[in-house]
């Protein structure tokens, strides 16, 4: 069976428009993929463990090639785990918000703890960086206020697309789709033809993804 693993990262739930975009995709992908299995993993409902103390000296442990001590070990199966459950899935959804030109602190948290040498990439002299995520597509939504699409004048402020397409090429994404809604804030007019050109978007991939 088919796993998919849909991360969400607005707060706004109900009235989000990244999170309406992405569940009219997996309501079209379950249409074409019925026995599929999705599950969702809502950011802002999970425990995130937080990223210091033994999970740090941990992560320097492994990457100056020394054994955990104890206390690394056991910090560490929470990290393992939130890394099993990201690594389980055979296909991945996101959706996210632009915050700050970049992405919502959760979710950036989340990849803090999920990139890790030897789970979700790997380092050698020889090879240099290498991701161990592979073989897996993956569809991103983004959800921005304003414009930063090409010809718009800010394209350079957009660290938010820039940013998903590099952490997942750099743990081994290589099949990467994106739906862009923008700009939501400025005016009902732009917002509603945004929200219509995404719709048919996620159902013209749903078919194929
Ligand atoms: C904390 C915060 C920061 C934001 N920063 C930006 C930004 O830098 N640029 C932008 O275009 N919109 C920004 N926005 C607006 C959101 O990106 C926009 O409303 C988006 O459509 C929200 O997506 P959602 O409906 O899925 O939550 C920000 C919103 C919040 C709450």
């Amino acid at each position: 069976m088919t796993k998919v693993l849909y991360i969400e990262s607005s707060p706004r739930k109900k009235r989000s428009t990244s999170i309406e975009i992405a569940h009219s995709f997996l309501k079209h992908y379950e249409e074409f993929h019925r026995d599929d299995e999705i599950k969702t993993m809502d950011l802002w409902q999970k425990e995130l463990p937080p990223f210091d103390g033994d999970i740090i000296d941990g992560k320097y442990a492994i990457m100056h090639g020394q054994s955990h001590t104890e206390m690394q070990r056991k910090a560490w199966r929470n990290v393992e785990d939130l890394i099993n459950q990201f690594k389980d899935a055979d296909k991945y959804v996101f959706s996210l918000p632009m915050w700050n030109f970049g992405i919502p602190y959760k979710l950036k948290h989340f990849f803090d703890v999920i990139v890790q040498p030897g789970y979700t990439f790997s380092f050698s002299p020889t090879e240099g960086y290498k991701g161990l995520v592979t073989g897996k597509p993956a569809l991103v939504v983004y959800s921005r206020g304003g414009a930063y699409g090409a010809g718009s004048g800010g394209e350079s402020l957009d660290l938010q697309k820039s940013y998903m397409e590099t952490i997942l090429k750099f743990i081994g994404f290589t099949d990467i789709h994106s739906i862009v809604i923008e700009p939501t804030l400025a005016g009902d007019e732009a917002k509603d033809k945004t929200m219509k050109n995404a719709e048919v978007e996620a159902e013209k991939l749903a078919k194929v993804f």
